[in-house]
This record gives C-alpha cells, structure tokens and sequence, in this order.
C-alpha cells in the first residue's frame, strides 16, 4: 500500500509545487517507484509542471471529479512509465463550496476515501497542497502518512510555519493519528544572503531535528523547470542534485 506524502505551507512561493514533482519524478524514475503525484490547488502548477500541457486540457477529468465520485479510478493520468497524476484545474476552487453545500460526511476525509480506491497501486502518492490552511490542505494532511513543511527563507514563511505545525498537529488529534510530521525542508536559499543565511540558522535552532539537512538553493535549471519540463532536459542532471539528497532523506524518514 502506497506510503502517502504531503507537501504544503500557507505561504505562497515556497516551492512545494516544484519539490513534490521533483520528488515524485525521482522516486518513479530513479528509484522504479510507481507514484502517484496529486495536484490540489487549483492554480494547476503541478499538473502543468509535470504533463507540460495546459490545464485546461483536463476540464471534468481532474482530481474534483475523482473527490466527489470519491473514486479516482477513473481519473488518472499516466505521465510517464510509473508516474500517474490526478489533475488540478480552476473548478478546484469550488471544493469548499461542495463540500459545506453539497457534501454529506466527514469533510476532512473525503480525499483519503477517494485515494483509498487506488492507493494499493503504488508505492508513493505525493500530494501538492495550496497556499493555505483551507480544505485543500486539511484534506491532504488527513490523507496523509507524512507531511513535509516547506520554509523558504522569508520572514512571511518564518511567520507560517509554527501555524501549519499546530495545523498538522492539530489533524493528527482529530482524523489522522497515523501522520507525522516528517520535518521541515529548508528551500529558495540564496547562499549570498546573510539573512537567509540566519533565517535558515533560527529555523534549525527552533526546530532542531525536525529540520531535514538538505537545504536547497536556489539554482537556475530549476527555476526554468517550468519551461522546459523533465524530458530531453540536458542541464536537468545537475539540477536534481539536492534533491536527489532529500529524496533519501525523507525515505528513511516516512
Ligand atoms: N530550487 C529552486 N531554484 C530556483 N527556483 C525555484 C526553485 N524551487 C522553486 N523555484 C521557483 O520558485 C517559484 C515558486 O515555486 P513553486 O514551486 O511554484 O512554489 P509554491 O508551490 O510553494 O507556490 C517558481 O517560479 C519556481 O519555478
Ligand atoms: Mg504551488
């Protein structure tokens, strides 16, 4: 049965969408995992990222329709040899207005349910999370075995992360006592900036343990990941290098 990872922080640009697909490309292609990357917010930056086609190419075919047929069978996408996705489009935004107006049942469990349906077929499912402590992300860290906090170094991200620790916290005493927090990944540093430099320091003395030792930077082939996509992407090698760093990490974390 897949081991289920959420990434997510309130604070927007923090690279949740970028290290999920990352992290969900690595485990399928260099670890032969079949993963599952979910997409659930709305914006579809994963869902982008991860096909290279428009979102709008998934209209009714995405993750929304999968949670309230609560069924995903019908709703994967293959992407490449051992990576699906369930898709995310603009609708998605509609989420909490069917849930509170349409929906009878546990709101915090309707993607766990729906995942449930499809979880045996593969090893991971990688979830990305909106910026935001809505139903989205509610949903994710009730569906969750694992959630990793991303901090990019800012004192917005700083301001968020106890809240979403206290969010994660929180899940776990009401829906979901099997999650964990897996730790805390310190992404978007720039190495010239003293004061990222002590914002990194300040999270690891808060946080200690909990943080991951990876800390990524910010590179160049990464940011242009958007562009050019995983296939065919010669400076990608390099790129990946932190990562691949943090993949094993959180591994022996989850
Ligand atoms: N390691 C990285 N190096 C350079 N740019 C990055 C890196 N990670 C993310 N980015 C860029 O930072 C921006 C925010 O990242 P994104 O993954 O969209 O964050 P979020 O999903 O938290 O909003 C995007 O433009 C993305 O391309
Ligand atoms: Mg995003």
């Amino acid at each position: 049965m897949a081991k289920v990872v959420s990434f997510g922080i309130q604070k927007g640009g923090s690279s949740k969408t970028t290290t999920s697909g990352i992290v969900a490309y690595i485990l399928s292609q260099e670890y032969n995992k079949r993963v599952l990357a979910v997409d659930l917010d709305s914006q579809g930056n994963l869902t982008e990222l991860l096909t290279q086609q428009d979102i709008y190419n998934f209209h009714e075919k995405t993750v929304f329709e999968a949670l309230k047929e609560k069924d995903a069978r019908n709703y994967i996408h293959n992407v490449t040899e051992r990576l699906d996705m369930l898709t995310a489009e603009d609708h998605l935004a509609r989420f909490p207005s069917w849930l509170y107006e349409t929906y009878r049942g546990n709101r915090s469990l309707v993607l766990k349910e729906t995942l449930d349906t499809i979880r045996d077929n593969y090893d991971y499912i990688i979830i990305d999370t909106p910026p935001a402590l809505g139903d989205q992300t509610i949903n994710a860290l009730a569906a969750s075995d694992a959630v990793v906090a991303m901090f990019e170094a800012s004192k917005f991200c700083y301001s968020a992360i106890s809240r979403f620790l206290e969010t994660a916290i929180h899940v776990q005493e009401l829906v979901n006592q099997d999650m964990k927090v897996a730790g805390i990944l310190r992404s978007l540093i720039d190495v010239r900036r003293t004061d990222n430099k002590a914002l990194i320091e300040l999270i690891e003395e808060e946080y200690g343990e909990l943080c991951f030792e990876t800390i990524m930077t910010r590179t160049a082939a990464v940011g242009r990941l958007s562009i050019n996509g995983f296939e065919g992407n010669p400076e990608l090698h390099q790129g990946l290098k932190q990562y691949r760093e943090f993949v094993k990490e959180l591994i022996q974390r989850v």
